[in-house]
């Protein structure tokens, strides 16, 4: 096929040929328990799992290995100890490039960690309890998740950047009692109050915790509660702290990500499942090889740093970057620079920050060596082929495999992407299925589609990696992901399959955004607006932007007698900042005298995406709506504003 792009033949070894992909895979969806137990031997069990998966998705009951024990913190880093303690297991690159780096082998990443442990146990956390996590992007935030699966507690990792009432919220819904921060964060040179975050958070009523560690991170002065709040520096100790014997179905961690209604859910992963298949993802996925430094810019606070900043690479004794900053400070250069520093061998970012790089110019990049590099990956939301050939071109010099990982919070880790050398790539096209992951497009009356078609994304089979249960509410996730189409896991991604089995995934087809690899609810953006005195309804839809993806599109109409300009606008935007978090900050507000609505009240959002998109040809029928004449004057406002 003439959209393929095919690397030149490479002299190096990888764990998978196309080949060898092709057997791999026919093995993994013929017999998936033998494939699984099989792959299961990557990691150390105390007790080896002889059940592979034991699953249905009507009821919904999803198990796998759960005759096993195991503990996914002895995995990363004690059974390291034999054979590589002196080999480099993290490497700390700080948000200001004169600081120094810190570097830790697993000897002393182990020491570390029981370290942490014995903090977190000095709180009061025991096996079962839920750790929220609220830490910038330091070593000490992938200890104190390490340190949480050692002693058998469920992390809770809340994203550094969410505001304190996001915090609150995410404290509250699973319970959690203890929280682990630091001072102030670091990012691009800006001070981040963490601290200070989580004091107004335990300030919402209903909020009660028992313990709050802090790390000394810049050294700021920052108030300390009595008997609540401790220096982690204060509470560590060398004291034996062996790995909790844990079953394979015990909780690991819970992660909020926003889905299409109501507040972000906490997805829930256990012990064994998330184990196998994060270890060997990376394994195949980023072919790592022994002494390969392998960076991941994701942050902690996302899926793709806790399985491929983490788990994925500590499991498979590889060398991990973690870098506190971000790709334009002190210029736009800082990656590169970062790569060359150590020699980095494998990139694995998102596509907004590869468009916010290539807007800069290719002299930031090829003032640069970047020879040590192997490998590409791009995970996160569509990447639009412009994009990638830049990646390919610039970046990689036409010499570097380029993967590009479709996966969700949900499915634990990578499901469809090429393999580096085995495949040949298209731009755009995330590629084929990973072993075991059985992809189904199905159309609107719930048809499977055969051959090259589009259609909603659902995977047929139960993998290893996926989420068990919306915590403390798993009528929630049967809702959400088994109830649409039957018998099927719904991803709530739109998707295209062509002639060579390649999948291109289109976007999502629910009410969830895409904003710099983010998912964000519009629904929350909608309640945090409406919470404004002056909001008397909001309704908010994704557009297209340059840079982000998608941007945030938000429809206001105001309380009767209220005027909207430019002011409110402002105030507006600052409102859903605190509220939830920069990340959410509306791109766009438009003020109108009402939304378009059907005679039923529904709001007909299909209208609204299309008039943020300035795409006023299709807006299809407007005759059943309640005013009609309402259209016009929405598009009069776009044009204006
Ligand atoms: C989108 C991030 C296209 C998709 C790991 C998915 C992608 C959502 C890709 C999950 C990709 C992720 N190509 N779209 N390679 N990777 N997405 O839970 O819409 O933060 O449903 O997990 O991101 O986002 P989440």
């Amino acid at each position: 096929m003439s959209d393929f792009v095919i690397l030149p033949e490479q002299d190096r070894s990888t764990y998978c040929t196309a080949k060898q992909y092709k057997d791999l895979y026919r093995q993994s969806v013929e017999d998936p328990d033998a494939f699984w137990l099989g792959q299961a031997n990557r990691l150390d069990w105390f007790k080896a799992p002889t059940r592979g998966g034991e699953w249905s998705y009507d009821p919904v009951e999803i198990a796998w290995f759960a005759d096993g024990t195991l503990n996914l913190c002895h995995n990363a880093v004690d059974r390291h100890l034999d054979q590589r303690a002196d080999t480099t297991a993290l490497i700390f690159e700080p948000d200001d490039p004169a600081s120094a780096a810190r570097i830790l082998t697993y000897r002393q990443l182990h020491g570390e960690v029981v370290g942490m442990a014995n903090a977190l146990k000095a709180l009061g956390v025991g096996k079962g309890d839920r750790v929220t996590i609220y830490m910038p992007m330091v070593i000490e935030g992938l200890l104190a998740m390490l340190a949480c699966a050692r002693i058998g507690a469920i992390h809770s990792v809340v994203f550094g950047g969410f505001s304190p009432e996001a915090l609150a919220g995410r404290i509250v819904n699973c319970g959690s009692r203890f929280v682990v921060t630091a001072d102030t964060g670091l990012r691009g040179g800006k001070v981040v109050p963490l601290k200070a975050n989580v004091d107004a958070a335990l300030d919402h009523d209903g909020v009660e915790v028992d313990g709050v560690l802090v790390v000394r991170h810049t050294g700021a002065d920052v108030a300390m509660a009595g008997g609540r709040d401790h220096w982690y520096h204060e509470l560590v100790s060398d004291a034996e702290c062996p790995c909790e014997p844990m079953n394979a179905e015990d909780p690991l961690f819970i992660l909020y990500t926003s889905g299409s209604t109501g507040k972000p859910k906490g997805v829930l992963h256990t012990t064994g499942g998330y184990g196998v298949w994060t270890a060997t993802t990376f394994h195949y996925v980023f072919d790592y090889q022994p002494g390969e430094i392998h960076w991941c810019t994701a942050d902690i606070g996302w899926v793709t740093g806790h399985s491929y900043i983490v788990y994925g690479p500590l499991m498979n004794g590889a060398t991990s970057l973690v870098f506190e900053g971000v790709p334009n400070y002190p210029d736009h250069g800082r990656f590169w620079d970062v790569i060359d520093k150590h020699q980095v061998n494998i990139l694995y970012t998102a596509p907004t920050a590869i468009r916010a790089l290539m807007r800069e110019g290719d002299h930031f990049v090829t003032s640069r060596s970047r020879k040590s590099l192997r490998l590409l990956g791009t995970v996160g939301e569509p990447i639009n082929p412009e994009a990638w050939r830049w990646y390919f071109d610039v970046v990689g010099e036409k010499r570097l495999p380029i993967i590009d990982t479709w996966w969700q919070t949900e499915t634990g880790g990578i499901m469809i992407t090429t393999l580096p050398a085995a495949h040949d790539m298209k731009p755009g096209s995330a590629g084929l299925p990973f072993f075991g992951v059985r992809p189904q497009l199905v159309g609107a009356e719930g048809e499977v589609l055969e051959g090259a078609t589009s259609g909603n994304l659902c995977i047929r089979h139960s993998w290893p990696g996926q989420s068990r249960t919306v915590y403390g509410d798993h009528e929630r996730f049967v809702q959400t992901y088994f109830s649409t189409y039957k018998g099927k896991y719904f991803t709530g991604d739109g998707c295209r399959r062509d002639e060579d089995g390649y999948y291109w995934i289109t976007g999502r087809v629910d009410d969830v955004i895409n904003v710099s690899g983010h998912r964000m609810g519009t629904a929350e953006v909608e309640s945090a607006l409406v919470l404004h005195p002056l909001v008397a309804e909001a309704a908010v839809v994704g557009y297209p932007h340059d840079i982000k993806g998608q941007g945030i599109y938000c429809y206001v109409t105001l309380n009767a007698g209220e005027a909207g300009g430019e002011e409110l606008a402002a105030e507006l935007r600052q409102y859903v900042r605190k509220e939830i978090g920069p990340i959410a900050t509306p791109d766009h507000i438009q003020f109108t005298d009402g939304l378009p609505k059907t005679r039923s009240g529904k709001i007909m959002r299909r209208i609204l995406r299309k008039i943020a998109e300035n795409d006023y040809g299709s807006l299809g029928d407007t005759s059943t709506l309640a005013d009609p004449t309402l259209v016009d004057r929405l598009i009069e406002g776009r044009q204006n504003s």
